[in-house]
């Protein structure tokens, strides 16, 4: 007899289901129903999914996500995660798929970046590559690590090497081509053709054709290499640029940018492109980092959009907040947030307390950067969003969404950061058990700030955190 029919005759089950509820309760806020770029997302543990310079790679009919796990103290390699899903939307954590080695090039104090994953079609192995340094980004190379299992735990095995020597270049990103064959890709252009092992690289089919070009990416749409990158501005966001070629061998052509400039490409960095292929196209997920340092494990978000792609064409010309695709069509549909709406003045449902500004100009927006003050949102649904002002003097919002009991759902960190100024969607909860909560927003009296490896510094110069509008889901 199995546990559960013993525990369904000595009554326990009743208390084994209970037990088990309550865990996957207080684990699982909620779910997910669409994509949702610039703000933070929950996994199945509750926790802010942490995986940026990521990758996605499809294995039996799954999607996992390769990325940077992350602190918000310091840039010191923790290890690259591993999330797994089956709608791109709803993130499982699987587990670190590389961790901090004991000693050497990925131990302590080290930086590791933009892990990519591809499986090797010959060898049927998981090759996980990506860029090795010092915390001062003086001792740079591509490495690589095995698994026999996609979520690993992988082995390091140091250098990926080319003509018996180290590939000494930072920013990487991948390519497999339609006949599986695997690509390095590196900032400026460079593309090295790996040996059929994956572990070494065969050739050098490109040479950067450029400078800077950093977080390099390309994708293939029948028979056109798109080829994406961004300028070097650290982890500043600006407006990235593409070149397409009818081989890998170029020659490359520069197509520009690929969204609308100043927009900085919707304030994010590019990491990959995804073809989603189903039954009826193919729709590109373009995948994009939003950094907030030194935060970056809790206040760094996703911009993931649908890319346009038509003939030598790329662009994402309008920023989507919401959007839904199908796996398996593959098509790419759009979504919406909330329906009821709550002005920023409603005093039935918001209580400010400390200094708080009410704009009158046409933002607004009610702001403040006095630290510990903080609005609270009584409600009752299942889902709330919050739509605040960001811009260059923008600081960290504490938000946490409290049950009826005071009991903590979530707690999120949000940075309110953009070089320009931007009302947008900063924080949009999963969708709980319908019921009375209230969401609490506070000013930290904290801002993300940072130096680049010339020493030039960037980030934000305020505290300041603000409310435009709330919308709830009933
Ligand atoms: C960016 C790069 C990131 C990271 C960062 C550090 O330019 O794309 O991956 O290295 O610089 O400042």
């Amino acid at each position: 007899m199995n546990f559960i029919s013993k525990s369904i005759i000595n009554g326990s089950f009743i208390i084994f289901l209970l037990i088990a509820f309550h865990i996957s309760i207080a684990q699982r806020p909620g779910s997910y129903n669409a994509i949702y770029s610039g703000v933070p997302w929950l996994d199945d543990k509750g926790n802010v999914v942490s995986a940026h310079g990521a990758n996605i790679v499809k294995d039996n009919g799954r999607y996992y996500l390769f990325g940077e796990a992350h602190t918000d103290t310091s840039n010191a390699f923790v290890g690259f995660n591993c999330y797994s899903s089956p709608d791109l939307y709803n993130w499982k954590f699987e587990r670190i798929a590389l961790p901090v080695q004991a000693s050497g090039k990925l131990g302590p104090n080290r930086v590791g970046e933009r892990p990519k994953v591809m499986k090797c079609p010959k060898t049927g192995e998981y090759i996980m590559y990506m860029h090795v340094d010092t915390l001062g980004y003086i001792d740079q190379f591509v490495g690589y690590a095995t698994s026999k299992t996609i979520t690993g735990p992988y082995v390091f095995k140091g250098p990926l090497l080319f003509n018996g020597k180290p590939v000494k270049k930072w920013d990487m990103g991948t390519f497999q081509d339609k006949d599986g064959t695997g690509y390095v890709l590196l900032h400026g252009g460079d593309i090295y053709k790996l040996s059929d092992d994956y572990k070494s690289v065969s050739e050098q089919v490109n040479k950067a054709m450029t400078s800077g070009f950093e977080s390099p990416a390309i994708f293939r749409k029948d028979s056109i290499y798109y080829f994406l990158g961004s300028h070097l501005t650290s982890w500043e966001k600006n407006d990235n640029y593409y070149y397409t070629a009818t081989s890998l061998k170029g020659p490359w052509t520069s197509r520009g940018l690929f969204a609308p400039e100043g927009t900085l490409t919707w304030n994010s960095q590019t990491t990959f492109v995804l073809p989603i292929e189903g039954s009826k196209e193919t729709t590109y997920l373009f995948m994009g980092d939003r950094w907030s340092f030194p935060k970056q494990a809790s206040a760094a978000t996703y911009v993931w959009q649908p890319l346009i792609v038509s003939g030598t064409s790329l662009s994402i010309p309008k920023f989507r907040e919401a959007w839904k695709i199908n796996t398996s069509t593959g098509v790419a549909l759009p979504s919406t947030i909330g329906k009821k709406t709550i002005e920023n003045t409603d005093n039935r449902f918001i209580t400010y307390s400390g200094n708080w500004q009410h704009e009158s100009d046409s933002t607004s927006v009610s702001s403040s950067d006095e630290k510990g003050a903080s609005l609270s949102v009584k409600f009752r649904g299942t889902q709330i969003g919050l739509y605040g002002l960001s811009g260059p003097t923008g600081g960290y919002a504490r938000i946490n969404l409290k049950n009826t009991k005071g009991k903590m759902v979530l707690s999120s960190l949000v940075d309110m950061y953009t070089k320009y100024p931007l009302v947008s969607l900063q924080f949009l909860s999963p969708f709980v058990p319908k019921g009375n909560y209230t969401l609490t927003v506070s000013v930290t009296g904290e801002h993300g700030n940072w130096s680049d490896k010339r020493k030039n510094v960037y980030g934000s110069t305020g505290n300041l955190v603000s409310l435009d509008k709330i919308f709830i889901n009933d």
